[in-house]
């Protein structure tokens, strides 16, 4: 069942349609350890699926008798299977991380807006994707839905990491830089034996990167601090922050606009975002505590 959340705040995008709003369950198909602390589940349907998610929204995922957490989808299988890489930081995320094979969970959603990839406004533009840590998560079905389209814009995929043994989708990752259709850079803070890599901040890894600034949109996530960064980088580099994409991460209760757990000044990020344009978060992450 899905329902229509609150009336837009003045000034806030549209909001998106909210998901199912009671948990579906889903079973545990898959589970593959991506970091020491971080899994990535593959969760199939036992109850009617949940509405086909777009590239950046989140669903709520619910290990029963825990609590819920918001989580990213990273990945679509057939089926309506949802995949989702989640780190083990506290009550929920662990139980979460813990489940096995055949466990079962509720899922709420899809929630939030969605990168945007499947608009044509993005015909013929350049497309620089920014990925800090975990923020690979929501926009891997970004770049897998880019590259399922025909576009004439060049893609650049960016990402950073703590240390190589915290790079997600390693494998993944070595089989898009093989690609002609990609440019593909990898980063990370601290270097381990055998890292032959680049070595630095993911915002480094612009100046390489083929995008006419003029002409391009930009899809960041991570850590507030490297979106910070990264969302400067490519204003300095000329893209205007309208086309500067940044999801963000605040605290989730409801998912529905009615708790105000996730609220940033006039939005609430549950639902005017998580995705939102660099032109209409940075005044409000300016604001100390807001
Ligand atoms: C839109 C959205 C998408 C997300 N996608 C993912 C994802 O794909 N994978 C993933 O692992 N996590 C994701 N998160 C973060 C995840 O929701 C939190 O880590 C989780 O709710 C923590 O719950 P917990 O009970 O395990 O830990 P808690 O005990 O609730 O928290 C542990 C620590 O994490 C901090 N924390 C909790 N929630 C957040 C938050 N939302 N942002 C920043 N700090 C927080 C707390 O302050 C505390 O320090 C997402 C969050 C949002 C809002
Ligand atoms: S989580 Fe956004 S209002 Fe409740």
């Amino acid at each position: 069942m899905a329902e229509r959340v609150a009336t837009a705040t003045a000034g806030s995008p549209t909001r998106a349609l909210a998901g199912r709003t009671f948990p579906a369950r889903y079973r545990v198909a898959t589970r593959r350890a991506e970091t020491p602390d971080v899994v990535t589940l593959d969760l199939e349907p036992l109850d009617d699926p949940i509405p086909p998610p777009r590239p950046g929204q989140f669903v709520m995922l619910y290990p029963f008798g825990t609590g819920e957490a918001a989580i990213s989808v990273s990945g679509l299988g057939d089926g309506g299977t949802l995949q989702h890489t989640i780190r083990a930081v506290g009550a929920t995320t662990r139980a979460l991380c813990a489940l096995g094979r055949g466990a079962v969970v509720g899922v709420r959603g899809p929630f939030g807006s969605d990168w945007g990839v499947g608009s044509p406004d993005l015909d013929g533009l350049d497309v620089v994707v920014v990925a800090g840590g975990l923020g690979i998560a929501p926009l891997r079905p970004a770049v897998h839905a880019l590259l399922g389209r025909p576009r004439s814009g060049r893609l650049s995929v960016l990402v950073g990491a703590r240390s190589p043994a915290d790079l997600c989708f390693a494998d993944e990752l070595g089989r898009w830089r093989r690609r002609a259709d990609l440019h593909v850079a990898v980063t990370v803070d601290a270097a381990a034996p055998g890292w032959d890599g680049s070595v630095g901040l993911v915002t480094d890894l612009l100046a390489a990167a083929p995008f006419d600034p003029r002409r391009t949109v930009a899809l960041v996530c991570g850590p507030e601090v490297m979106m910070r960064l990264a969302a400067r980088g490519l204003e300095a580099a000329g893209v205007a922050p309208e086309r500067i994409r940044c999801s963000l991460e605040r605290n989730m209760h409801c998912a529905v606009v009615r708790c105000g757990h996730c609220q940033l000044g006039p939005l609430f990020v549950c639902a005017d975002g998580p995705v939102l344009p660099w032109a209409t978060v940075a005044p409000l992450l300016a604001v100390r505590e807001l």
